[in-house]
């Protein structure tokens, strides 16, 4: 056969840096999917923004719902790891970099958003930046992000090499942190929100530090991770509604199992933790049966 007649294989059909491609040039059905996800809550903020359904006060409720997705991306992009290990899910690792980097432009137009709301008054805007404890600290976090985003690229990665470039992404753990306590100090009164991604965090890092002393977790230490991850936003939330308000240990307590006023954070992060033990479970029969 010449070459002129030589076939450009399936694998290729798509440029292979597009989102939706895995490396060969395949359409991978999980990126795609990430990808749609991660696009949505865009599209619908504009959707709003431009039939005017953002209420009273749209630009203070596009601040919000951005940086509420963004931070969820950002726990999202943390648990990758974690759950590519606990799944056996090798796949999971090709959305990392595109959950990472819509992160990034997340915090951005959480900022350009934040300047349409003092009306593009930039000096005001630097100036509470400056002034504002929680603005601060978001900025700081913003910073550090714009650092992993510039250094995601494949050529980056060889620059610095892989040690170094993963010690650089290491900083993703004090960003995340940073976000946190930035959602929690803008809350009024209502703690909730940010409490459940800090169980969440929480989840992620005790399985890190116990895959990285140890190794990687069976079924009894996730489910032990998830107890103690639960504990922890329960603990966290007593902490805080405790040093807060007059209200005593013993009512905090309580309050965790009063079903009837709301399921607090600590119940969803044992549940998410969970999920994790049953799906991991399901994954390692499925192996060694095929195995
Ligand atoms: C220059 C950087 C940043 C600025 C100026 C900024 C500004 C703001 C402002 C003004 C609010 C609303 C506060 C209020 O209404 O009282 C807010 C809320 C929030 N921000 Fe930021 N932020 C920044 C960075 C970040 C980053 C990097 C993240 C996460 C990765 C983030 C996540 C959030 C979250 C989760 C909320 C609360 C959303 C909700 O109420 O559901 N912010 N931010």
């Amino acid at each position: 056969m010449s070459s002129a007649t030589v076939r450009r294989p399936a694998a290729s059909v798509f440029p292979r840096h597009l989102p939706w491609t895995d490396r060969a040039g395949r359409l991978s059905r999980l990126k795609l999917a990430v990808f749609l996800a991660l696009l949505a809550p865009a599209l619908l903020l504009l959707a709003d923004a431009l039939a005017g359904t953002l209420g009273a006060r749209p630009w203070d409720a596009a601040v919000h719902r951005v940086g509420w997705w963004t931070t969820l991306f950002l726990i999202a992009s943390l648990a990758v790891t974690p759950l590519r290990r606990a799944l056996r899910w090798g796949e999971l690792m090709s959305i990392r970099r595109m959950v990472g980097v819509t992160v990034f432009f997340g915090a951005v137009l959480h900022l350009v958003l934040y300047a349409g709301q003092q009306a593009w008054d930039l000096p005001k805007v630097a100036s509470e930046i400056v002034l504002r404890f929680y603005l601060t600290i978001g900025f700081v976090a913003l910073l550090g992000l714009g650092a992993l985003a510039a250094t995601s690229t494949d050529g980056m990665v060889r620059r610095l090499g892989g040690p170094r470039w993963q010690k650089l992404h290491k900083l993703v753990y004090p960003i995340a942190l940073l976000a946190l306590v930035h959602f929690f100090l803008q809350v009024k009164n209502d703690v909730t929100e940010p409490l459940l991604f800090s169980g969440l965090f929480a989840w992620l890092m005790l399985y890190r530090v116990w895959n990285w002393k140890i190794g990687a977790p069976g079924t009894a230490t996730l489910s032990a991770l998830a107890l103690l991850s639960a504990t922890l936003t329960a603990g966290l939330e007593i902490v805080i509604i405790t040093l807060k308000y007059p209200v005593s240990v013993a009512t905090m307590l309580e309050a965790q199992f009063d079903f009837a006023a709301g399921i607090r954070p600590v119940w969803w992060v044992l549940a998410a933790g969970l999920a994790v033990v049953v799906l991991a479970e399901v994954r390692r029969r499925q192996k060694a049966r095929t195995a």
